[in-house]
């Protein structure tokens, strides 16, 4: 463990800071947000992820040598003392369960006391996207694990929607006429660390113990309207093409994706045509007392996620 020369003087429940909090997925999108806003917050944090040289530097946060998900020793050796633990779901794999179960066994035999998943809307046995059934065996786990437990269920990612929109201005996806309420890393992060903090009040930490966040967008809406939020932000057309089933594997049979990938590429798109996605939740204005940006705000807060798109000149 490499630690802060501060962090060597303070222990996992040293009064000024509370108990230790571990983040993994720290050099990702979410787990990096989180760790910082925490770290700002003042709450002793340790951060974890497969490479410690891609995690990032931030002050006073403690550093846990390598901690892949699956390897259970390095993550109990990384966990020990953490009081709290935020997971983030590991990168889709065929191994993604096993890999939770292991991260969360682990947790539990360090002494952890809470976990915060970070889970997918709508996680069910049965899910049309089959990535959420893998969310929902994770939950099942924890549960049955004891541990206090607080589960995060996103929504789609607003990134995703100019990220998945090609160069020639197409999205391209079996989603239908169906509604999806994306969510922006930003308000997960900020919802995330609500629920994280360790709270002063008479429930403390444990005033988001059981429960189930959906987090989502302000509004539902098709991936019609979402290419012309694009047209808007770029100043070309951009059009989306529903695809059948069919076309859907057809279009993405080049990538040389393994068939269980491209399958949880083209079921997320079926998830909104099948009308699993257009749940519009009030709990990120709940948890931050402010409302989710939306996909135009979201646009323009991030003219990097569509910059492929732009035309020359
Ligand atoms: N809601 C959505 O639309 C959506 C879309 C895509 C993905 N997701 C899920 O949401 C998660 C977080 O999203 P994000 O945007 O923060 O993704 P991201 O930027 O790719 O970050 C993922 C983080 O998880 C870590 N990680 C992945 N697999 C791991 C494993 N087996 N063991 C330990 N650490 C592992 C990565 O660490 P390394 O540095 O070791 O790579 C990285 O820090 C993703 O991992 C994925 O499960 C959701």
């Amino acid at each position: 463990m490499t630690t802060s020369s501060h962090e060597d003087r303070r222990g996992p429940d040293d009064s000024t800071g509370g108990p230790l909090t571990a983040v993994t997925g720290a050099s990702g999108a979410l787990g990096g947000r989180v760790a910082k806003r925490l770290v700002r917050a003042g709450v002793p944090v340790r951060l974890l992820g497969r490479d410690p040289s891609r995690l990032p530097q931030l002050p006073g946060a403690d550093t846990a040598p390598a901690a892949p998900y699956g390897d259970g020793e390095a993550m109990r050796r990384a966990l020990a003392g953490a009081h709290t633990l935020f997971l983030v779901s590991a990168h889709e794999s065929p191994d993604r369960v096993r890999e939770h179960i292991s991260a969360v066994d682990a947790a539990t035999a360090a002494g952890v006391e809470r976990i915060v998943y970070v889970s997918f809307l709508g996680a069910s046995p049965d899910a049309t996207f089959t990535f959420a059934r893998d969310h929902w065996e994770t939950e099942a786990h924890i549960r049955v694990s004891g541990v206090r437990h607080t589960f995060l269920r996103d929504s789609w990612y607003l990134a995703g929607l100019p990220a998945m929109t090609g160069a020639d201005g197409v999205l391209r996806g079996p989603g239908g006429e169906g509604r999806v309420a994306a969510v922006a890393h930003e308000d997960i992060a900020d919802a995330a660390t609500e629920v994280l903090l360790p709270g002063g009040g008479p429930t403390g930490d444990t005033a988001h113990d059981g429960a189930t966040y959906d987090l989502t967008g302000p509004r539902a809406f098709t991936l019609a309207e979402a290419a012309e939020e694009l047209s808007r932000a770029t100043g070309r057309t951009i059009t989306y093409a529903p695809e059948t089933r069919e076309e859907a594997y057809a279009s993405r049979s080049g990538y040389g994706a393994p068939d269980w990938e491209v399958a949880g590429w083209v079921t997320s798109y079926e998830a909104i045509a099948a009308g699993e996605m257009a749940t519009v939740s009030d709990a990120v204005q709940r948890l931050t007392g402010r409302p989710p940006m939306d996909l135009a705000g979201y646009l323009r807060e991030h003219p990097d996620s569509y910059r492929h798109l732009l035309l020359p000149g």
